[in-house]
């Protein structure tokens, strides 16, 4: 246990638990706690850690630490009791009780977190609906025994009419978000699909939290998308598009940071900047090369990717952050002379370069130059390549076919052709050789 300065940063005092369950499959990171418990916006007072070889059923700590947290609760004169842990409904509310202080556990703090970084109309919806249904998990006898704390004597809680109100109009609300947000979901496929139409490569950024997604997606871009040295400051999928050499226009995405152990619910609940990864031609997984848990990090988005189906997409690992261990900007190869990482540093504006040509070398590596040969009755695919700009050269036969030469991504020929309903063989025309 220890002690913090008495912050003033206007935040609720909060005190920190940490309880390590021995011979638990993954420990928790209480490094990281303290940056989730101020990122929701508290003012850590005390740090009190426990070990146990199981939770406790009644308040997933001990008697004794529960005392040793009371007076922790009163002698500093604290707001909130953060658990680095996932309370049941009933631990958390025999905690409250106990304590005579809110709690909240480890998915109450990040869906915090998320409460207030959200950006746009959807994020807002997704994290309300996320909190709503989180919250009427634990509308069990009512809410407000808090609050009859604080009332004092004579004031009752909430008879069971209240109660079933409250139920009503939770479920209520969280069907009404639930259309809005499904509405707003069709219009997202709508534009997905629009751009997939364009026939343009999408590039995701994935990462851990605050590994510096935003950084570099400005500096990339060049726009003035919210970084912060807070976790999550980025809750919506964030598209710009970018020009590489050789390559042409690209759409880049930011998504929002994986973190370890974030709940399913919630996973779900970022469908929407998950989903832009899952459906991104290119992933760019950037990771802080100065984090000590740069390793554990690495796997847990690996793992996250794995879970919506992006582990399959082609990948280039950028290491940032470089300016703090004093390195220089490189690009990594393979035995191949294949780009597979690049070491740089978003904010000092290192490197930059080096990650474009590496990108652009991994993307042209799939230029596919073909000559294939179009029916009269093909037009359609005749004019969305010259739409695309890809016809290299053109030879009308007399017949009313025509033989293209075209050079582009090969993603977006098997895209075109897939939408077109063609084989590539179907259209193969084989050059004559020059002699
Ligand atoms: P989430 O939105 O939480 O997923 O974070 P993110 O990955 O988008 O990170 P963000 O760009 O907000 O950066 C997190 C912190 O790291 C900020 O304080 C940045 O200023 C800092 N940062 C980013 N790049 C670098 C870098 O190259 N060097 C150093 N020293 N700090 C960096």
């Amino acid at each position: 246990m220890f002690e913090f300065e008495r912050p003033n940063n206007g935040g609720e005092g909060a005190i920190l638990v940490h309880i390590d369950i021995t011979g638990a499959f993954e420990k928790e990171d209480p490094g990281e706690f303290m940056q989730l418990a101020t990122s929701a916006g508290a003012d850590p007072l005390q740090f009190i850690s426990g070990q146990r070889s199981a939770p406790q059923s009644r308040y997933y700590c001990g008697t004794g630490k529960l005392e040793e947290i009371k007076a922790a609760v009163h002698e500093q004169c604290a707001e909130v009791v953060l658990f680095n842990n996932a309370l049941s409904p009933s631990q958390e509310r025999n905690l409250e009780q106990a304590l005579e202080c809110r709690v909240l556990d480890r998915t109450g703090l990040i869906l915090d977190i998320f409460a207030q970084r959200a950006r746009t109309h959807e994020g807002k919806l997704q994290v309300e609906l996320a909190q709503l249904e989180h919250l009427s998990t634990r509308l069990v006898r009512g809410w407000t025994h808090l609050e009859r704390q604080k009332g004092g004597i004579g004031m009752r809680g909430p008879g069971e009419t209240q109660l079933e109100t409250d139920r009503r109009l939770l479920r209520a609300r969280i069907k009404n978000i639930s259309a809005r947000l499904e509405k707003v979901r069709k219009q997202r496929d709508q534009a997905r699909r629009s751009r997939s139409r364009a026939e343009i490569a999408s590039v995701s950024l994935v990462g851990y939290t605050n590994a510096g997604k935003s950084t570099l997606f400005n500096q990339l871009t060049g726009s003035g998308v919210y970084a912060a040295d807070q976790l999550f400051a980025t809750l919506d999928p964030t598209l710009r598009t970018l020009a590489l050499p050789d390559i042409g226009e690209i759409i880049l995405a930011d998504t929002v940071g994986f973190i370890r152990h974030l709940p399913h619910k919630l996973v779900e609940a970022f469908r929407a900047t998950l989903e832009e990864a899952a459906n991104a031609d290119f992933l760019l997984h950037l990771i802080d090369a100065a984090d000590e848990e740069r390793q554990e990090n690495y796997h847990q988005v690996q793992e996250v990717l794995q879970e919506i189906g992006a582990d399959n997409i082609q990948t280039l690992e950028v290491y940032n952050k470089i300016d703090l261990l004093g390195m220089q900007p490189k690009i990594e190869r393979d035995g191949e002379g294949k780009p597979i990482r690049v070491w740089l540093s978003a904010q000092a504006n290192q490197g930059l370069e080096l990650l474009k040509q590496a990108l652009t070398e991994l993307l042209s590596d799939d230029i596919v130059e073909q000559g294939i040969r179009l029916l009269a009755s093909q037009g359609r695919i005749r004019s969305r390549l010259y739409a695309m700009d890809v016809v290299k050269d053109e030879q009308p036969q007399d017949d009313g076919s025509s033989l293209l030469k075209i050079r582009m991504q090969k993603i977006e020929l098997e895209r075109l052709l897939s939408q077109e309903r063609v084989s590539l063989e179907e259209l193969l025309w084989l050059e004559p050789s020059e002699d």
